[in-house]
């Protein structure tokens, strides 16, 4: 019997690469570089694919789906967003889509404390003056580089899942006093209450009625929510205007949800204090003189909100499990609905 494909577009961690290098039955076509596949070596490989294991870099859409052909069954995305999948293209040929929602939401949450931390508390701008030497400059006093502190602040998450409450878990023992997120669903309580928050814990924890009332409480607010149409430059100019002085906007999503021009200007004018960014529109281009890098008050990593090792190698072990299972037909690790 002629041995199914299946691409894969980046190389894989230990137990991951072994599942897959165990499979005698499939020619595994796989990516070889470091660096992020190239558009036209995925589309000239996926002709014939069975299967395809991609990463949030690879933009998974009509042509690379049509382009694959009939045979194509499933797609398995390292990744919990799907945005770059293009989901009716897969819905209208019956393909799967496998994706890696949970196994990332510990250490999404860990560099969400961390953001926080780093943008309340100026991490970035403090050690920038210590690595320029002018700490000498700044002898300690009482206002040396003060800001906003976690305890008694009111929580604000657009977008209240997985990530979102792992995040809560972490935040109650600092001293919130107060939560309050707004989802798809304004005003209604959240969905799924992962952890039971929702009921067992003492503060207040209560669905914003519009965003509107989301960005004028909120001293700490967590962007978490999806990148769909709909949130977009969600957080623009106007959401910026309504927001508290001493608040901190954190983006552990996807970067598009803020409008990075209204954001750069809000910091500028001072209209919020800082902002603690995983993830940015047009990232990885951002070059050395992007206006957001001249703000002292932002705080902007590389998209490494998952990037712990156990996590990662974790993400690789059930995309390839969610490959296999889409091309056997079985239950997948995770799977969206499409
Ligand atoms: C994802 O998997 O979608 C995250 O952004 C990775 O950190």
């Amino acid at each position: 019997m002629a041995k199914r494909k299946v691409v894969v577009t980046r190389q894989l961690i230990d137990e991951a690469q072994e599942l897959l290098d165990g499979r005698s039955d499939l020619e595994i076509v796989q990516w070889q570089s470091e660096k992020p596949c190239e558009r036209s070596w995925l589309i000239d490989n996926a002709k014939g694919a069975s299967g395809i294991l991609l990463m949030l870099t690879d933009k998974c859409d009509e042509e690379l789906v049509s382009t694959a052909g009939d045979q194509l069954k499933v797609i398995a995305s390292f990744s919990v967003g799907t945005d770059h999948v293009e989901r009716d293209a897969l819905k209208k040929r019956n393909i799967r889509l496998g994706y890696t929602p949970k196994c990332l939401t510990d250490a999404v949450a860990d560099l969400t404390i961390m953001l926080i931390l780093m943008a309340q508390r100026r991490g970035g701008e403090a050690m920038g003056k210590v690595l320029a030497g002018e700490w000498p400059q700044m002898p300690w006093h009482p206002l040396l580089m003060t800001g906003p502190q976690i305890s008694k602040s009111t929580v604000g998450f657009l977008g209240f899942g997985r990530i979102g409450q792992a995040t809560l878990k972490r935040l109650l023992p600092f001293g919130i006093s107060r939560v309050i997120y707004l989802t798809s669903k304004p005003g209604q309580p959240v969905k799924d209450d992962h952890y039971g928050l929702t009921k067992q814990t003492e503060i207040p924890i209560e669905p914003a009625k519009n965003w509107e009332q989301l960005a004028s409480e909120s001293d700490i607010l967590i962007v978490g929510c999806a990148l769909t149409p709909s949130t977009k430059h969600l957080v623009n100019a106007d959401f910026f205007a309504r927001m508290k002085k001493l608040a901190v906007i954190i983006n552990v999503a996807r970067g598009p949800i803020i409008d990075t021009n209204a954001l750069v200007d809000a910091l500028d004018k001072e209209q919020i204090f800082g902002a603690g960014l995983d993830v940015i529109e047009n990232e990885p281009n951002i070059q050395a003189d992007h206006p957001i890098l001249k703000q002292p008050r932002c705080v902007l990593v590389p998209h490494i909100g998952s990037a712990t090792i156990a996590t990662r190698e974790q993400m690789a072990t059930e995309s390839v499990k969610n490959l296999l299972a889409g091309l056997s037909g079985e239950a997948m690790v995770n799977e969206v609905e499409l």
